[in-house]
């Protein structure tokens, strides 16, 4: 039982094609980050029309390294929502046609349940029930999920998104997008010692005031003619950052009880998160799952496997 995958959601453009087993038998990513590069982030209508360009090539490229044919494919699945209108839709009308065409079903997808997928993908012992903390560029998601992957949303964000949050600080600073890797490589190199608010609501996520206390810092220091201590403030931006999801997290895990914990999304790559939820699980006697690093970001094994999984 072979699965195509298909993920242009966003600045990706991948095809991906798994077994039954969830044996990825290629994943082919094509990223547009370099020419979004030079707009501070990604232009949807651009990344539209570079999907176009890509998908088909992108799709020979799978199979090839796959050592398949299309006509021994069993189901397409692609992303269908959330994500830039135009750029999902060269994904859903393309995969839709090959499907048709191939004469095999098409399942639908939603891109949050790909990342909950990469888990599984991942880790051949993954067992729900399980909480699942989603971190990604738009999406900042607490879900509770039962044995048939099931899920149901405990606590979201009131505003931005953690990735957003990173991206949106990074690009104050002068770093280039996506902002999470460089801020993480310059807090490597700094402790967080400048002092930064870290407030949040009680009942959700929210980034929005640790984004403005955090520019309003840099404002300050600047009109102080102060000079801007980059690995300092990536440090201290970072380490309220993950310390909102921990706290939230430690809340809901001692609430529900639930033993089995995953984190996944385009911020799971992030060394500081994965080495503090580690200690924490620890702590709590919980286990946790997190996805290979190439599998964190957007792709379509992650998609393929969503709809083999059948997550709702
Ligand atoms: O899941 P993803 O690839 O795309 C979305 O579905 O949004 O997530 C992209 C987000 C971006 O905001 C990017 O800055 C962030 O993930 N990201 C990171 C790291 N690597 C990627 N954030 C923090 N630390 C990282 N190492
Ligand atoms: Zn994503």
């Amino acid at each position: 039982m072979l699965t195509l995958g298909i993920e242009t959601s966003c600045d990706e453009t991948s095809v991906a094609i798994i077994d039954e087993n969830f044996g990825i038998l290629s994943n082919v990513i094509i990223s547009q980050i370099e020419i979004h590069q030079m707009y501070g982030g990604v232009v949807p209508e651009i990344a539209a029309r570079n999907h176009i360009e890509n998908i088909l090539p992108v799709l020979d490229e799978a199979l090839h390294k796959a050592n398949l044919s299309l006509d021994q494919i069993d189901q397409v699945a692609a992303t269908t929502e959330p994500g830039l209108p135009g750029a999902v839709m060269v994904g859903r009308v393309f995969g839709k046609s090959l499907a048709n065409a191939l004469n095999v079903p098409f399942v639908s997808v939603n891109h949050l349940y790909g990342h909950m997928a990469s888990l599984r993908l991942s880790n051949s012992n993954l067992q729900p029930p399980m909480l699942c903390l989603l971190v990604s560029g738009g999406h900042t998601i607490l879900y509770q999920v039962n044995q048939n992957w099931e899920t149901k949303m405990l606590c979201t964000t009131a505003d931005d998104a953690v990735g957003e949050a990173f991206d949106k600080v990074a690009r104050v600073l002068g770093l280039a997008y996506p902002g999470g890797p460089k801020i993480s490589q310059y807090a490597n190199m700094g402790l967080p010692i400048v002092p930064i608010l870290n407030k949040f609501p009680k009942n959700c996520f929210s980034y929005s005031g640790l984004k403005t206390a955090v520019l309003n810092y840099i404002n300050h220091e600047k009109q102080k003619g102060n000079q801007i201590n980059l690995p300092e403030i990536c440090a201290n931006f970072q380490y309220c950052a993950v310390s909102q999801l921990l706290t939230k997290v430690r809340e809901y895990l001692q609430q529900t009880q639930i033993k089995t914990l995953g984190i996944c999304g385009g911020v799971s790559a992030n060394q500081y998160l994965r080495d503090q939820f580690t200690a924490m699980c620890k702590e709590l006697g919980v286990q946790l799952f997190l996805p290979r690093p190439e599998l964190c970001g957007d792709n379509a094994a992650m998609i393929a496997a969503a709809a083999v999984l059948g997550i709702k």
